[in-house]
């Protein structure tokens, strides 16, 4: 455990047990809290999560219809019907296949007119929701939670964002693979935002999530690796597979399973 914070990291042999068994313990806190307000992000390493979850409200082990969700970004100048658009990524991984009624849902509107009243109407959703309960993560190559990428400086607030070359890259896909169409800008949830969240679940799976799992589990807390500030919350676990936590010393790991 960091000498900071409280990192608790658990290590399952793959990507497929991992996703499995967040599924399921989702699900154990959404039947005790059923109006729980859940953060939620996007990415590829989420879809098998989203996957399972799904699974198990269409098998009958999971009830999302009263859950609230505030997903972590969204693009510039896309609203949410846009194909490219996070909003849309959502209804197709997890909204539409587990049934999470649209009333229930909170985007950021990267097409609202005035940017920075959007991004304070969206503090203020959470706020009026009771704060996020559960916030899931992923973690970029370098280090970066939802955009917020890293930097000399980070945003404390939801804010408006221009997108590094290497995250436009790596989002191309989602616009047919033309990285010319994918916006320049995005709006994000805060690093404070993230971090009032009650509890934290990073989850990272491959091995090209090796190094800046190791740096934010046992690296300095840096803006240079905005990841690094989850050592100073008090709830956060890192769910990894054997892949992505090649480099985690074993005195950092809470729990390896299998
Ligand atoms: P990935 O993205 O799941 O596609 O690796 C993670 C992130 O950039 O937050």
């Amino acid at each position: 455990m960091s000498p900071q914070g409280h990192l608790h990291v658990t290590v399952f042999p793959n990507d497929r047990v991992a996703a499995r068994a967040l599924a399921r313990r989702l699900a154990d806190a959404i039947a005790e809290q059923p109006s729980l307000v859940l953060g939620l992000a996007t990415g590829r390493t989420p879809i098998r999560l989203y996957h399972e979850l799904s699974h198990l409200v269409s098998r009958g082990q999971a009830d999302l219809s009263q859950v609230r969700t505030f997903n972590l970004d969204e693009f510039v100048g896309l609203d949410g019907s846009h194909p490219g658009s996070y909003r849309q990524f959502m209804q197709t991984h997890l909204f539409g296949p587990a049934g999470i009624p649209a009333e229930h849902i909170h985007f950021l509107n990267g097409a609202a007119a005035n940017l920075e009243e959007e991004c304070d109407r969206y503090e203020a959703a959470i706020a009026d929701a009771g704060g996020i309960d559960i916030q899931i993560l992923g973690i970029g190559t370098n280090g970066h939670i939802g955009f917020n990428e890293p930097a000399r400086e980070l945003c404390a607030r939801t804010h408006r964002v221009a997108l590094k070359a290497s995250t436009r890259h790596s989002n191309a896909g989602l616009f047919g693979g033309d990285e010319a169409a994918v916006p320049k800008e995005a709006l994000s949830m805060g690093m404070a935002t993230i971090l009032r969240a009650k509890s934290i679940v990073l989850l990272a799976t491959g091995k090209s999530k090796v190094s800046c799992v190791a740096q934010a589990v046992q690296g300095p807390v840096t803006t240079r690796m905005p990841a690094s500030f989850l050592q100073l919350h008090r709830d956060v676990e890192l769910v990894l597979d054997e892949a992505a936590a090649k480099d985690v010393r074993d005195s950092e790991r809470s729990q390896s399973i299998g």
